[in-house]
């Protein structure tokens, strides 16, 4: 039901997994401060950009739509527009934003997101901006906040911030400080009272969770195998997924844990970024293309049925012909489920900024397209060989047609027909049919789904804050008259 009395806020996220958790966060605090969520930026009293810094284009796309918002703040003042993430966390950044969005209202960083509240109240009582990001990373461990959780039945959980790798092409060290660690204690009680509410798949965030070095209740060194096996051993019918793993932290204990565990997926998302030696010793990888390999195949051994997903960055400098086979080496030898490809961007104030031979973008960009023909044709492989078996599927989302979507332990996605009441509940699906890697199922028959329940979960699909949904933004490209949106407004208040 709208409450038309309430005001309402939009948020729109950007980036990684991470941020896409700590906007539930700023959700929080929003609805904490009496507002709802609405799914356009011409209904909004309060918009909230959470940022994104990996690439430029990520960048281009958020000034362009910060920009759009021009207009609307025009026609209706009172519009509070604020700025945090990835992006704002950077001083030049964060100045940028002030020169050529004077209209910007509040603009923060990732470390200081708690401090929001205080943003929002000294902004609507004052009148004033405020500018506020602070370089102290430790702060983002003292939030217990009111999390508002939109990710349907999965729920994020995160174990630690930062990262110490500096992977030499990229931002996040510079943006989200030095790698701090979650109390354990923290993270089982949050677990715990996750899997009490009925979420059914819970996925550990950090950006290298091997790494992860927290302290029991009795002040002792907790290791990541150390954590996934306390987790593990609690009671529930529920998943656990983790990422991002760093190949290099990847301990025999963490495989051991995950090959005996009762929760933990399968499907293991592990980058490895490039497959030439030459280049990984460049980016400050600090593994080679026989360990990355040797790694997945002891995987393999422990875990048959385990899956892999990666992320590679295509024209990286210095990249030849002859370093891009080498990745296409790795792709045909590990056989991924899923690649996440990219063309390699300069980050300002990186160590690859400074590289010679870079590479150009005609290069990059034929070198992408032939990765992901490579892929394709080994996915679609792998998914045909998937036809007729049957598979535990969580049901994750629904839409008005009756159709469910669904996730493989592997972490693959399947459509098929069902009742919404199968939403948050694990069901055996035969895949019926594949095209171009999608997969089609039907449930096999179970008795027990006539007595499933609806549950209170958020749709995903419904949800405002996700980052594949930017419907509002669309909205205001496709509304370009600027008199028209004005009268638009007019007639809304
Ligand atoms: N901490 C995670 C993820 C970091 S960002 C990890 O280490 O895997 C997600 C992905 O973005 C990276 O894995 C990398 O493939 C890509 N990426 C990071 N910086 C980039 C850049 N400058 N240009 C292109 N892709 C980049
Ligand atoms: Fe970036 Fe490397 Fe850290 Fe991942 S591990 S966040 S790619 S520096
Ligand atoms: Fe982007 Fe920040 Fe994540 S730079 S990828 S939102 S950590």
């Amino acid at each position: 039901m709208i409450n038309n009395d309430k005001r309402k806020y939009l948020i729109l996220t950007y980036g990684c997994q991470m941020n896409v958790h700590e906007s539930e966060k700023l959700a929080g605090i929003l609805e904490d401060n009496g507002y709802e969520p609405c799914t356009d930026a011409v209904s909004a009293d309060i918009v909230v950009f959470n940022t994104c810094a990996i690439r430029e284009s990520a960048e281009q796309k958020i000034f362009g739509n910060i920009g759009e918002l021009k207009n609307i703040k025009l026609a209706k003042p009172d519009m509070i527009i604020a700025i945090g993430g990835c992006m704002s966390q950077q001083q030049k950044y964060a100045d940028e934003i002030m020169k050529r969005y004077p209209f910007v209202d509040i603009i923060f960083g990732t470390h200081n997101l708690a401090d929001f509240d205080k943003f929002l109240k000294s902004r609507i009582n004052s009148g004033k901006k405020v500018v506020n990001i602070t370089e102290d990373e430790t702060i983002a461990l003292r939030d217990k906040l009111h999390i508002c959780r939109t990710s349907g039945v999965n729920a994020w959980v995160n174990i630690m911030y930062g990262c110490n790798n500096f992977c030499t092409y990229c931002i996040v060290p510079y943006v989200r400080g030095r790698e701090v660690s979650r109390p354990e204690e923290d993270i089982l009680l949050e677990v715990k009272g996750l899997i009490s509410e009925g979420y059914k798949q819970i996925t550990l965030l950090g950006q290298n969770v091997n790494s992860y070095k927290g302290l029991d209740e009795h002040g002792n060194e907790v290791t990541f195998a150390k954590l996934l096996l306390d987790i593990d051993e609690l009671a529930g019918d529920f998943r656990i997924r983790f990422m991002t793993s760093h190949p290099k932290d990847l301990s025999d204990e963490v495989i051991d844990v995950i090959s005996k565990s009762k929760h933990i997926c399968h499907g293991i998302h592990l980058p490895v970024q490039s497959g030439s030696d030459k280049i990984l010793a460049s980016m400050n990888r600090k593994y080679t293309k026989e360990q990355y390999l040797n790694l997945i195949n002891k995987i393999k051994d422990k875990i048959p049925d385990a899956e892999f997903t990666t992320d590679i960055i295509v024209g990286f400098p210095g990249e030849t012909e002859e370093d891009f086979n080498e990745t296409i080496d790795v792709i045909k030898k590990v056989e991924y489920m899923q690649i996440f490809g990219f063309l390699y961007s300069k980050r300002k104030g990186t160590v690859a900024e400074k590289m010679k031979d870079q590479i150009d973008t005609k290069t990059k960009k034929e070198r992408l397209s032939k990765l992901l023909a490579v892929k394709n044709e080994i996915v679609n492989r792998m998914c045909q060989n998937m036809l007729g078996k049957t598979y535990s599927v969580l049901v994750e989302s629904y839409n008005e047609n009756g159709v469910l979507y669904g996730s493989l332990d592997s972490g693959k996605t399947i459509t098929f027909k069902g009742s919404k009441n199968c939403v948050g509940e694990f069901v055996d699906v035969k895949v019926v049919q594949v095209r171009k890697s999608v997969l089609y199922g039907e449930i096999v028959d179970d008795e027990r789904i006539k007595d499933f329940k609806e549950k209170s979960f958020k749709n995903p699909l419904e949800v405002s804050i996700l980052p594949k949904d930017q419907k509002s933004m669309k909205l205001l490209r496709e509304n370009k008259n600027k008199k028209k949106l004005q009268n638009d407004f007019k007639s809304k208040n």
